[in-house]
């Protein structure tokens, strides 16, 4: 009887202890299997205070060779992960490849505003009030945005839905929440092999006509369409979980400043990065350590943030020294341009949780601007989101496992450069 019935409070009262005791278990099998001399930083070898000098000096500039972890990101940004912005050692070609995402990114401000503004229009005017997942919701706005960019033209609905079910795919199989579909993957890459001739810009010429169409599918229609789609989920589930903050935006439409700031304050609270890596390519001297060449540095963002005063941890696009995102200009203008949209349309409510990795999507509960809110789908989602909670990690700890192994065991990086790529 007494077993039954602990059995049942276990079951009942899993949503409040069991996810972050199976997120603790995936962590430690992700260390071990990815068992590597990896410096985190900051961290006991390396302090907070030496986090910046560390990024931005010169030698931390390896970026995939030799590092056990690159296999694992080259196989969740695969198709063409050799190609990936990302992903290039430094040189010549890593040089051609970020000019040509410049290029392709820059716009004056004026245009950038209205283009956004009219893509954002497109797709929320076909979003339904009710409960949604705002990543989900999001994600057509820059899947549209970036085509545009891209091919300097309006997004063809099948080209949509092909951005989408790529960025969803990856994004998904980063978070462990499934294994990658590189079926699903191929589709957009035929598409975009089939395109390649109508793109306007002029392509890195280092890179074959197949790895331009990689490097495409890469920068613009995953790291981009990931990106805005997480930036933006996590700061329409701030407004959505915060009265106050939504009052203030929507009774003072004009106050850009203030808009910035919730902008920054999503991005200081939520970075979009856990960590990024590189590799040494000669000793870093500090004051009171060396860290040898060979290295692999792990710049932990969230570490960085929580461990610093306000403003000095707040580095949401990377350090300028050190390949900082080419889209810093660009991504808060947007989506500022969409949280207008998205708030003259909606109000919105959220009583799910809402974590760094965001594996939820965000849900939240759109209704008509002026409409009065039903509380019936909040409790609803509150209950269904602490359930989700538990099946998710049990999920995400058998998928992160499968994908950790299986990235080790197609070793795509390591492979590439024992090939003697460069
Ligand atoms: C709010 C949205 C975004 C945030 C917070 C963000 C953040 C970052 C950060 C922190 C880095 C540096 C990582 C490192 O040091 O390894 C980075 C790099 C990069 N980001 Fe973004 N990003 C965003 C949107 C975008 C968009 C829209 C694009 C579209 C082109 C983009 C493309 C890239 C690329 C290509 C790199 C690699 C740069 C290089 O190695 O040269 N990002 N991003």
């Amino acid at each position: 009887m007494i077993g039954k019935v602990l059995t049942a409070a276990a079951v009942a009262s899993a949503p409040a202890w069991l996810p972050r005791r199976v997120v603790g278990l995936r962590m430690k099998i992700f260390a071990l299997v990815n068992g590597q001399d990896a410096v985190t930083i900051p961290g006991e070898r390396v302090g907070v205070e030496d986090f910046r000098r560390v990024y931005a000096d010169p030698a931390a500039n390896g970026r995939s060779r030799g590092a056990a972890l690159s296999d694992l990101f080259w196989y969740w940004l695969a198709p063409g992960p050799e190609v990936h912005q990302e992903h290039l050692e430094p040189g010549p070609r890593y040089d051609e490849v970020a000019k040509c995402t410049r290029q392709i990114l820059v716009r004056s401000k004026k245009d950038s505003e209205e283009l956004t503004r009219r893509v954002a229009a497109h797709v929320l005017d076909g979003v339904r009030p009710g409960l949604v997942r705002l990543r989900d919701a999001m994600m057509p706005i820059w899947a549209e945005l970036y085509y545009e960019l891209v091919f300097g033209e309006p997004c063809p609905p099948e080209a949509r839905d092909l951005v989408v079910a790529h960025a969803d795919d990856v994004v998904s199989a980063l978070k462990c929440v499934r294994p990658r579909n590189m079926r699903r993957r191929a589709r957009l890459t035929k598409y975009l092999r089939r395109r390649l001739a109508d793109v306007p810009h002029p392509l890195p010429r280092s890179l074959t006509p197949e790895e331009q169409v990689y490097y495409l599918q890469g920068t613009f229609f995953n790291t981009a369409v990931v990106q805005m789609s997480e930036a933006m989920a996590h700061l329409l589930m701030i407004v959505a979980k915060r009265p106050d903050v939504q009052r203030r935006l929507v009774e003072q439409p004009g106050d850009d400043a203030y808009l910035d700031q919730v902008i920054d304050d999503g991005l200081r609270a939520y970075p979009l990065f856990g960590i990024a890596h590189r590799i040494a390519t000669a000793d870093i001297e500090l004051a009171h350590v060396t860290i040898p060449a060979g290295t692999v540095l792990c710049f932990s963002y969230p570490d960085f943030a929580a461990r610093s005063a306000e403003d000095a941890g707040f580095i949401p696009f990377g350090v300028t020294q050190n390949r900082a995102c080419p889209a810093r200009g660009l991504a808060p203008l947007t989506m500022r341009v969409v949280t207008r949209e998205v708030l003259r349309r909606f109000s919105l409510a959220s009583t799910a949780g809402h974590t760094r990795s965001i594996p939820n999507r965000g849900p939240a509960l759109l209704t008509p601007r002026g409409a009065r809110r039903r509380r019936v789908p909040l409790v609803w989602l509150a209950v269904r989101d602490r359930w989700e909670d538990v099946w998710r990690s049990f999920a995400q700890l058998v998928f992160g496992t499968y994908m950790v192994l299986d990235a080790r065991h197609q070793a795509l990086c390591s492979r590439y450069f024992a090939g003697g790529n460069r």
